[in-house]
Parts: structure tokens; sequence; C-alpha cells
């Protein structure tokens, strides 16, 4: 580790979990929305907010311990924080390291804000967004969904 790494290292290192580094300045708290992480759990979880980073100016970064994040939850992840990195964390080191990719499509993990929508009028349809460049839309109404789609996550 450099020297300069060694001043900027804020938060530990953590033995097992996910680290979602890279997330833009300011959105670390939109990511917690998204994992479900309101403190109501005993889960362990620093929080890193503008963060000097050489690439992104400032940056958020989200430590869990003991868990490793399912692919939908990186999913939703990649709509809020494109230029995000998952890394897995296991025995203290980076076992696995993903750019998050916008999906085409994200299943059953939004939910859409049209009572009339067969996904949530009751019927076990799951919903299913498909990906824009500035949104979601609902592929059984078209509802179009651009900001706090924090607001629509069921997982
Ligand atoms: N990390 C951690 N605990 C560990 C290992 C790594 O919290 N036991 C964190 C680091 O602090 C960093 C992220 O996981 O925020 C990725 O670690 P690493 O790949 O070592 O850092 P970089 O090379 O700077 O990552 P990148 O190339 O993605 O910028
Ligand atoms: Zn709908």
């Amino acid at each position: 580790m450099s020297e300069r790494d060694d001043h900027e290292l804020r938060i530990s290192k953590i033995q097992d979990g996910t680290v979602i580094d890279h997330i833009a300045g300011g959105h670390a708290p939109d990511v917690l929305a998204i994992l479900g992480i309101d403190g109501s759990t005993d889960e362990v979880v620093s929080v890193g907010m503008n963060v000097p980073s050489d690439r992104l100016g400032h940056k958020d970064v989200v430590k869990i311990e003991g868990r490793e994040l399912s692919q939908d939850e990186v999913d939703v992840i990649s709509l809020i924080a494109p230029a995000a990195s998952i890394n897995i964390i296991r025995e203290y080191g980076v076992a696995e390291k993903h750019r998050v990719e916008r999906p085409a499509v994200v299943e059953g993990v939004l939910s859409c804000p049209n009572h009339d929508c067969i996904t949530t009028d009751g019927e076990p349809v799951t919903s299913r967004f498909e990906v824009l460049d500035d949104g979601v839309r609902c592929a059984y109404c078209e509802t179009i969904l651009r900001e706090n789609l924090t607001e629509h996550i069921s997982v």
C-alpha cells in the first residue's frame, strides 16, 4: 500500500463481505436504501461519503460485512450508481471485482406505481422493467419511472 493510500484509508478493511466502491459522491444513501439498510438490523455497515478519488473527484463507499450481494441487488445499484464497482471480500482479500453493468431488464426488483398494472393488482405476476437511458419502463403498462427509483424498490 502506498503512503498516499495509507493517508486516505478512512474506513477499515473488512474481513468478509461486500465493498461497493466508486459510487458518485453523495449517493451512498440511495445505495443503502436499495439494499434495505436502515439500521434496523445488527448488520455491520461502514459508509464513506465524499471521499477524495482520483477517478471521480469525490466518491462514496459502502462496506457491508458478512454479506455478498445478489445479482438482483447489483442490477438496481447499477441504475443509480453506474460507475460503481462491487468487490467481494473473503478473508481480507478482494476475491471478486465487478464493474456494475446496466442490465437490459430488471425483474422482481422494482414495483410499478400504476395501481391498475397487472403486476400490482393482486395477480401473481413478477414486475418487469426495461432499462432506458434515463429511466425504466414497465413491460406491462409502459409506465416510465425516471426519478426516485429507490422509492419503488420491492426487494
Ligand atoms: N477493501 C476492504 N477490505 C478489504 C479489501 C479491500 O474494505 N479487506 C476495499 C478497499 O478499501 C477498496 C475496495 O475494497 O475500497 C477495493 O479494494 P482494492 O481492489 O484493493 O482497491 P483498488 O485497487 O483501489 O480498487 P479499484 O481498482 O477498483 O479502484
Ligand atoms: Zn406497470
